[in-house]
Parts: C-alpha cells; sequence; structure tokens
C-alpha cells in the first residue's frame, strides 16, 4: 500500500484511475480537490479541512462477480462503523446506497468506478470543513456538529482499515450480519420516496428495508417491489 498526497489535485479518483503501475490499496489523498466527482456526474465540493481520498481494490478472479455488487453497502458499513468509533453519541444513517447522513444532512458519500481489474473507491468525508451556501440545506460537517477539529489523516487510514476487514468479513460469508446493521441504520425506511432509475422512469412509494440481494425493498401502492441503484428523493420524512 503508497499513500500518495497533494495538497491539491483535480480528483483522487482520476489520479488513481490513470495511474500506471497499479497495487492494490494504493491510496491518494487530497488536501483540495479542483475537480472533485460525485456520483452521477456531480461536482463534490471540496474545501480544505474534508478528507478527499481513493483507493484501489482488486478484483479477486475466484470471486464471483456479483458479490462485488455489493461493495458500495460494505464500504457504507465500513464508514459507520469508523464514524461510530470516533463520535459513540452520534446517531450516524446509511442512506442506501453510498452515503451517511446525520440529522437529514449528508456527511459522507462515496464513488466506486471501476477500471480493468481494479475498484477505484473514492470516498469524501465532511470533516473539518465548514459548509457554505446553498448545501448547508443538504450537507454538514462533523465537527459543525461537536465543534472538534479531528485528524485528517488518522481517520482516512481508519477507514481503509476498517474496510479491509469488513470486506474479509464480508466475503467470509458473513453478508447477513452487516445487512442486519444495516437495516438498523437505514435512513430510508419509513420514508416517502420518488425512486427515478432507467431512462427516466420514476415511481413513488414508501421505504422498506434494503434487501439480502443489496437492493431496497420499496412499498409501492401496497406491493413490495426491489430496486437496484437509483436516484432516491424523499418526498415526505416521516
Ligand atoms: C457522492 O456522494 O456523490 C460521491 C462523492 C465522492 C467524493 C470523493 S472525494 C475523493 C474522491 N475523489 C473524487 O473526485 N470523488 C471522490
Amino acid at each position: 500500500m503508497r499513500i500518495f498526497k497533494f495538497k491539491e489535485i483535480d480528483s483522487t479518483n482520476k489520479f488513481l484511475k490513470e495511474m500506471k503501475e497499479k497495487e492494490e490499496y494504493d491510496t491518494a489523498i487530497a488536501e483540495t480537490q479542483v475537480m472533485g466527482r460525485g456520483r452521477r456526474g456531480n461536482k463534490w465540493s471540496s474545501e480544505k479541512g474534508g478528507a478527499y481520498f481513493s483507493f484501489l481494490l482488486k478484483e479477486d478472479k475466484n470471486i464471483a462477480f456479483e458479490e462485488y455488487e455489493k461493495l458500495p453497502l460494505v464500504i457504507g458499513y465500513s464508514l459507520l462503523k469508523t464514524f461510530e468509533s470516533i463520535e459513540p453519541e452520534l446517531n450516524f444513517m446509511f442512506k442506501w446506497t453510498n452515503d451517511i447522513y446525520i440529522f437529514d444532512k449528508k456527511i459522507s458519500g462515496i464513488l466506486v468506478e471501476k477500471l480493468g481489474d481494479y475498484f477505484i473507491i473514492g470516498i469524501g468525508i465532511n470533516l473539518n470543513n465548514e459548509i457554505k451556501g446553498e448545501a448547508v440545506n443538504t450537507a454538514v460537517s462533523m465537527g459543525e456538529i461537536t465543534s472538534k477539529t479531528y485528524k485528517i489523516e488518522e481517520i482516512i487510514i481508519s477507514v481503509i482499515e476498517e474496510f479491509k476487514k469488513n470486506l474479509d468479513f464480508y466475503f467470509n460469508g458473513n453478508w447477513d450480519k452487516i445487512l442486519f446493521e444495516l437495516n438498523q441504520k437505514n435512513y430510508l425506511l419509513g420514508k416517502d420516496l420518488c425512486i427515478e432509475y432507467g431512462m427516466g422512469k420514476r415511481e413513488t412509494g414508501k421505504g422498506l428495508n434494503i434487501h439480502k440481494s443489496g437492493q431496497l425493498e420499496i412499498e409501492i401502492s401496497g406491493e413490495k417491489k426491489l430496486f437496484n441503484v437509483g436516484k432516491i428523493h424523499i418526498t415526505k420524512n416521516n
């Protein structure tokens, strides 16, 4: 595992993606990103004080590719576990499929990309940064909640170590245990949702549990339906 540190970079995901000689768990950390990327082409605001990092996971060809479909959930679980160990009093929630929320605001996001044999796992955590502008309605940082200043690199290393442990746990047949805990922290449970998926399709319903397949169950007109990754809007907070 090599660590590449930058004061400023376009995007740590982009850096690892374009790096020639890749090694598993190579990690890129940046103090700021000028082109931080979020999911679905969104920009990830990356001001000084946040944790912005990416690391590489090599696909193991002995493991069925479908097993990797739950990777974002295993990463989310690892973020939850790390955050809970840092601030055990705070009620962090997992927003299927890729986000961690607290007080109805996003504190952390995950962007997983794939290139050749490698998954590029990018994580942004609002830690010591101040959320500005319109984003104050949807995002919050750990420091804004606790008024503490966190050691960014230490937290990044803890997240990666926690992930390694949980990936092992997952591949060793413990998905049910991870899923149980994720469902205890399922932010979308009981919420009125509108889900956009496929080519402009949308449905509304109530969020239920995360299913053992890793999909989200939504109750639509009295029927339970399973959804793959989609874009979820909460239409009413219950
Ligand atoms: C999302 O919630 O949309 C995902 C955000 C992922 C942001 C991180 S910050 C480090 C890494 N580099 C990027 O350009 N994006 C990810």
